[in-house]
């Protein structure tokens, strides 16, 4: 064979491969509303700067007809590319071979490229549309499986990995997207489940569509599972891209700051009266979010789960920073189960990839009630404990309202190891509120008054005159100081700047247990 036509036999190999399982099946994909594996990784990266690794990998299965079914390349595409000039590993399920079934070999190509990844301090994005485990490949799939989830575990904290979910991922195929740290659901034909639709209604009788079992909107605001929610997968690349440009690519490096020096030092008169006069009055604390950070640009994760508590990424002054706030206008900013495990994941990523935490705190305190005692809100509650104290990066946080209680030393107080710790002058720091107080420590005194209705608001008002203030916790240094709402961005930045270079430690161990 002459040079010109080994040349030749590669071109015409390199075209059959990535025709996957076929121009007829590419089709069906495109019938479903779905892109194919090829083309995400095309829009996902910078244009032409993809390279793919394993294009001419076969599984060796002989089993149940597999010996006829040998496609180049196998069930996935994997490789590494720039996203807007960073480097990124990642892999593709390709749906038109096989149903995107993991073989092990497919198993394997994954776990290659996470490796590399690993090895070169690299984000790994995953595009999951597949059917799960090969069914003719039976043991060696789940082998498959296993080496995936290893590398997850490994890299968990080393890299950040994320999932995307563009099709089906049932069964113990959703246990790589839940190890890694964000997953994207693709509304309409991303869908997560351990058992589909059949499964559940032989067991348990219920009747449920794929969607509302396992769809986008059920995990990102039922169970928690995914993080973000995308329209279409243009919009989640473009949400994906989003979330890539803030993060370092491993952790050891910092986030990826950007100069800024526009209106830095701006001072916004309007949080000086953000905050309702009436202290059981709602409102938006991602309006005080948004006036604190660049370009009023918030990326919040987890938009829709536990809402009475907001967690996200955005910049001040140019420096990447994790916000974590409590939402005054849902369940009047309660800790519950859903908010203490969405904001300890969230922490715990921040501290993982260097990235300073902002707590801003309204906290009544932790909710009330059976459901939450019986599922274990004291567990839950105290992950959030354990990360703020765990967490050794640069953690500022300001009081803005209500700090009570509990929930007052969980929102990143000084006792959990708080760097700086602000109060606005309408803050409430005491160890209940005025009403719990005093039903407690005078209930004599309010029945055996005359007016007991009378009696009880006078000595509200006394307990919140004299407690239910910032003075008390900035008189024993627990609080910083007491600032002006309105100079609130300027005091981070000079915080930040200060904190540029805190080292912090752990003792010496192997890992802690955080009750899970
Ligand atoms: C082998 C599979 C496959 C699988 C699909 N295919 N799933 N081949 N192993 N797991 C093949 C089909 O035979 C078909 O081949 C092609 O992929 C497309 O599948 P369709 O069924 O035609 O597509 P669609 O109608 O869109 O349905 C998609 C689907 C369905 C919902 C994913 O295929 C399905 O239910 N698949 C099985 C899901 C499942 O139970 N997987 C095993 C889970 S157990 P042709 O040649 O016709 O194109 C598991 C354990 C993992 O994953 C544990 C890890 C720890």
């Amino acid at each position: 064979m002459s040079n010109e036509d080994k040349l030749q036999s590669l071109i015409d190999r390199r075209k059959k491969a990535e025709l996957g399982g076929g121009q007829k099946r590419i089709d069906s994909q495109h019938q479903k509303g779905k892109l194919t594996a090829r083309e995400r990784l095309v829009k996902l990266f910078d244009e032409n700067s993809f390279n793919e690794i394993d294009p001419f990998i076969n599984h060796r299965s002989k089993d149940l007809g597999l010996d006829q079914n040998i496609i180049d390349g196998d069930s996935v595409i994997t490789g590494y590319g720039k996203i807007e000039g960073k480097k990124v590993f990642a892999y593709s399920q390709d749906f038109t071979v096989l149903g995107g079934s993991l073989s092990l070999v497919a198993g394997q190509k994954i776990a290659k490229v996470m490796d590399l990844a690993l090895k070169t301090g690299s984000p790994i994005v995953g595009i999951n549309d597949s059917g799960g485990a090969r069914i003719q490949e039976g043991i060696d799939s789940l082998a498959g499986y296993g080496e995936i989830f290893e590398k997850n575990t490994l890299a968990s904290g080393v890299i950040p990995q994320i999932s995307i979910i563009s099709g089906p991922a049932a069964g113990g195929a959703t246990y790589s997207p839940a190890l890694t740290d964000f997953i994207f659901m693709v509304d309409g034909i991303g869908q997560m489940y351990i058992t589909g639709p059949d499964v559940v209604k032989s067991v348990t009788g219920e009747e449920i569509s794929h969607d509302e079992l396992g769809g986008a909107t059920t995990h990102a605001s039922k169970s928690g599972v995914s993080h973000f929610v995308a329209s279409d997968e243009n919009d989640c690349f473009d949400q994906v891209k989003t979330l890539l440009s803030f993060l370092p690519s491993n952790n050891s490096e910092k986030p990826q700051n950007r100069n800024y020096d526009k209106n830095s030092y701006e001072i916004d008169e309007e949080l000086n009266n953000i905050i309702p006069e009436e202290s059981n009055k709602p409102y938006d604390v991602l309006e005080i979010i948004e006036k604190i950070v660049d370009e009023n640009f918030f990326f919040q994760v987890q938009e829709l789960f536990a809402q009475n508590i907001i967690v996200g990424l955005a910049r001040i002054s140019g420096k990447v920073v994790g916000i974590v706030a409590n939402q005054a206008n849902k369940l009047a900013g309660m800790l519950d189960i859903d908010a203490s495990a969405k904001a300890s994941r969230f922490v715990r990523f921040c501290d993982s990839f260097n990235i300073p935490i902002i707590t801003l705190v309204d906290v009544p305190g932790f909710m009330p009630g059976t459901q939450q005692e019986y599922n274990g809100i004291i567990r839950h509650g105290a992950k959030l404990l354990y990360a703020y104290v765990e967490a050794t990066v640069p953690k500022i946080s300001i009081i803005l309202r209500k700090a009570y209680g509990g929930a007052y030393i969980v929102m990143g107080s000084k006792h959990l190891r708080g760097d700086i710790n602000y109060a606005w002058p309408s803050a409430e720091i005491a160890v209940m509120g005025p009403e719990g107080a005093v039903n407690i420590i005078n209930r004599k005194d309010i029945s055996n008054s005359e007016n007991p209705e009378d009696k009880k608001n006078e000595l509200v008002d006394n307990y919140r005159n004299q407690f239910a203030n910032p003075y008390i916790a900035a008189n024993r240094g627990y609080i910083d100081d007491v600032i002006n709402p309105s100079e609130t961005r300027q005091k981070i930045i000079s915080s930040l700047e200060m904190l540029e270079n805190k080292v912090d430690s752990l003792p010496p161990k192997k890992h802690g247990n955080i009750p899970l």
